[in-house]
This record gives C-alpha cells, structure tokens and sequence, in this order.
C-alpha cells in the first residue's frame, strides 16, 4: 500500500508559511514554530509577513490535527509526531562577526530527532553552506533519535528562492532544486516537490550540490550588486550618471541589468557569509565574495556622505538639519526590516548631528524599535525637511507631494532612482 504522506514543517516563517499551505492544498500538513504569538496570529487566520493572504491561508487552516488535506498550526510536539516527512526552514543568520549561527538548525534538528520513526525523511530548506546538512544536522537527528542515517530514516535537501513581497513569483511558480540522500529518497524528495510546485523541479545529484546551487544564487547576485555599487563611486566621482551608463550599457544582449543601492535582507546580505566561512575552513580565502560583502555594507555610510556633501554645495546647515528617510524596510513592498541597511544611513547622518524622522508605512513600528532602537513612522509626518532621502521604493513614495514636505533650500536624494529628474538633486 502507498504510503500516506503526512508532512510537518519546523518554522513558520517567510519561507515555512507559504509552503505550509501550498503543501495542506494536496497533503495533511502541521505547521510547527517555537514562536507562540506567530502561531496564534495564524490559528486566527492572519500572516503578518504578508506573505499569504487571509483568504488563502483560511482556506487552508483546520483547528485540529488530522489525517486530511489542511494545515494545522502548532508549538507542541506532540503534534508533529504522526508526521513522515519533515521539513526545516528555520533562520541562519550570521553573528555580529559574520560568522554562520546554526544554532535554530541545531535546535530543530532535535525537536525532530525526538519524534523521528524509522523510514520518516527530513528535508531542510534553510539557506546553508555546502555539507550542513550532512555535517551538522544529520548527526544530531541519529543521536537524538537513536537511529542510523540512510538505514532507518534519510534526508534531503530543497532549498527556497522565493523572494519576499513578491507577489508574482510565488513559491509554487519557482522551479525548485531537490535532493536526496540516497538516489531513491532523491526521487521521493523530487516527486514530493513536483506534486505542488508547478514551474516544475530540478533533482540534483547529491545534498551537497542542492546546498551549494542557493548559496552561490544569492553570492552571485550580492557580487554583481556590488560590482555596479563600486560604478556608482566612480561615476559620482566623475559626475556621470549611473543609472544613465546602465541603462545605455543595459541595450547589449548580454549585459546584467542590475542597479546599485543597499544590500540588505538576511539572504543576499548574509549567505554569502557561509561560503566564505566554508572556504576558510577548507584554506582558501575568498577574495571576490568578500569583497563584494565589504563594498555592499559600505554604501549606507557612503549615501550619507554623499547627502552632506550635497547639503555643503547648496548650503543648507547640517548641524540640527531635519532629515526625512523614507523607508526602514530591506526592500519595497515589503515590511521585512531583518539586516536593512537604512540603519546605516541613518546612523550615519545622526553621526553629522541632524535629526532623522523615518517614515515607513509597511513597517512595523514596534520591531523596528525594538531591532534598532529607532522611531519609525507609519503616517506621513506633517512638516517639512532640510532633506529627504528616499531609502526603499515603496509604492507609496511615488504619490508623495514633495513640495509639501521639503523647505525652500533642501535636497532630496533618491537612492532607488524611481522619482521625476524635476523632484530630486541626485541619485546614487
Ligand atoms: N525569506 C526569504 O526570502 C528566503 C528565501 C530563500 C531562503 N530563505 C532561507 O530560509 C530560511 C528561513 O528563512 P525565513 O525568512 O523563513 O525566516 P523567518 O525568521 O521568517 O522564519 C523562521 C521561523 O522559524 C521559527 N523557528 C526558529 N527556530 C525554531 C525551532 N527551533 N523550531 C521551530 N521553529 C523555529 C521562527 O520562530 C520563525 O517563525 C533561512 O535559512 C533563509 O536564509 C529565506
């Protein structure tokens, strides 16, 4: 008899919550997290990452464990115990050193070594560097369980692309990596997959390369930013427009149409981390992954020293200047403030003695607050500014009426590029 996939996700997050319900669409599906407030607000209905609408996660929901298709949401673990396949998408962020912290992967490691049964697989999806999976998480699940891998239980590796905010490429409509650890589980990992995700799946050869294949996604992209990001220096320098040589160099075929600004997010802003901590360990040191790491994290400080010299040119006093951010959030549309680099933008300019007011109607306040220590406003403030500096390219900000909230002698400065040449004094 074919078996009856019973699935448990570990991490309701932006990642686990979309796969949650895209799994209980066709599978009986618990959703675990440790978090109890994010398990309440989904019982009830709600993602406050925006990620899943009401509608569609409600659709989904059901308010007991059960052996048909739905999501069940829960923090006990108890209830992931029928499960067969369990699925991690935990964080891995990196500490205040850049160092990988695998401590969630270790910790949910043993909440599933803890009620693995024999012949139950354990797929993890979290962003790693290659042989994570196998160095470190495997050994916890045979020790914690007792069991021995790839006689009694297995694993695999899926790793996510989905991209936050976005509403158009959404988990389903990306073509997903799989793996596993025997080429048999490797089928069973792939068909799981393809059962849900129609852009379809790619089975790679081993765990090791369906690791490797995300974090080299998310360093390639962090170093071609970084490489137009140093354009940008050189341009500014020889007052060339940036985003002018881009878009005339953007008309050969084959030219990568990226743009510069600031890099933040706990993907693009840290996997790259765990590669070149692997690349040490292995005695190479990388040069061009961590260059591009340097240059990336320099540009919050570099936008504000840009503003200031702007703010000398047109002669507006910088001492108790009133600076107006617009945008706290990683990147638009979006309320996600994990890693955002506006933190160095603003922190920057208070360095220069101004006063900053951020304004950011996706946020939310309380955890930027928290995060950062920083007041954050959701309405738009009612006075006018020595300078604006557009951080995120909000929708919102395209409506905003900028005579009304800069002063007589002020600048603006736009750093996404996304207002009229009418409205701003540079660009980055
Ligand atoms: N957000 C993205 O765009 C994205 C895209 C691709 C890959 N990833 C990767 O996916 C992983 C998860 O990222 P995310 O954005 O969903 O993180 P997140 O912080 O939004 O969610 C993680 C969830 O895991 C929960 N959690 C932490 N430790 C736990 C434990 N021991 N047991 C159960 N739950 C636990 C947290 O409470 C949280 O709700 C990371 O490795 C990330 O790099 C993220």
């Amino acid at each position: 008899m074919k078996e009856k996939i019973k699935i448990a996700i570990i991490g309701l997050g932006y990642v686990g919550l979309p796969l949650a319900r895209l799994f209980a669409t066709k599978y009986a599906v618990v959703g675990f997290d440790i978090n109890t407030e994010r398990v309440a607000e989904l019982i009830l209905g709600t993602d406050t990452t925006l990620e899943v609408s009401d509608a569609v996660l409600q659709e989904v929901l059901v308010q007991k464990p059960s052996d048909e298709n739905g999501l069940f949401c829960s923090t006990s673990i108890d209830d992931i115990k029928n499960c067969n396949y369990y699925i991690v998408t935990v964080p891995t962020p990196v500490d205040k050193n850049n160092r990988p912290v695998l401590i969630p992967l270790v910790k949910a490691s043993e909440t599933v070594g803890a009620v693995l049964k024999k012949d139950d697989i354990v797929i993890y999806e979290s962003t790693v560097y290659p042989g994570a999976t196998e160095e470190e998480c495997i050994p916890i699940l045979e020790k914690v369980s007792g069991f021995v891998f790839n006689k009694d239980f297995y694993a695999g590796y899926s790793p996510e692309r989905i991209n936050p905010g976005d509403k158009e490429h959404t988990v389903e409509k990306i073509l997903k990596v799989t793996s596993g650890s025997t080429p048999e589980v490797g089928e069973k990992v792939n068909d799981l997959y393809k059962s849900v995700i129609t852009a379809g799946t790619h089975l790679a050869p081993t765990i090791k390369v369906a690791e490797a294949s995300k974090v080299i996604e998310n360093s390639q992209r962090d170093i071609n930013i970084a490489f137009v990001n140093e354009l940008a220096k050189i341009f500014n320098l020889m007052d060339i427009n940036t985003h002018d040589v881009l878009e005339a160099a953007g008309t050969k075929w084959n030219f990568l149409p990226f743009k510069p600004g600031l890099v933040g997010g706990h993907c693009i802003g840290v996997d790259p981390y765990y590669l070149a901590q692997k690349a040490q360990e292995y005695g190479y040191n990388p040069e061009i992954i961590l260059a591009g790491r340097r240059l990336n994290d320099s540009m919050g400080e570099y936008v504000a020293s840009e503003v200031i010299k702007l703010m000398i040119a047109k002669d507006v006093r910088i001492k108790n200047a009133e600076v107006l951010v617009l945008g706290i959030t990683f990147k638009e549309n979006c309320p996600d403030v994990r890693n955002t680099k506006v933190v160095d933008v603003v922190a920057a300019l208070k360095g220069y003695n101004t006063k900053v007011t951020v304004y950011d109607p996706w946020a939310n306040e309380q955890e930027v607050l928290h995060e950062y220590g920083l007041l954050s406003k959701k309405e738009i403030p009612n006075s006018k500014f020595d300078v604006i500096i557009l951080t995120v390219a909000h929708n919102e900000f395209k409506e905003l009426d900028f005579n009304f909230l800069r002063k007589e002698k002020s600048i603006v400065y736009d750093v996404k590029n996304i207002l009229n040449e009418s409205i701003k004094d540079k660009t980055l």
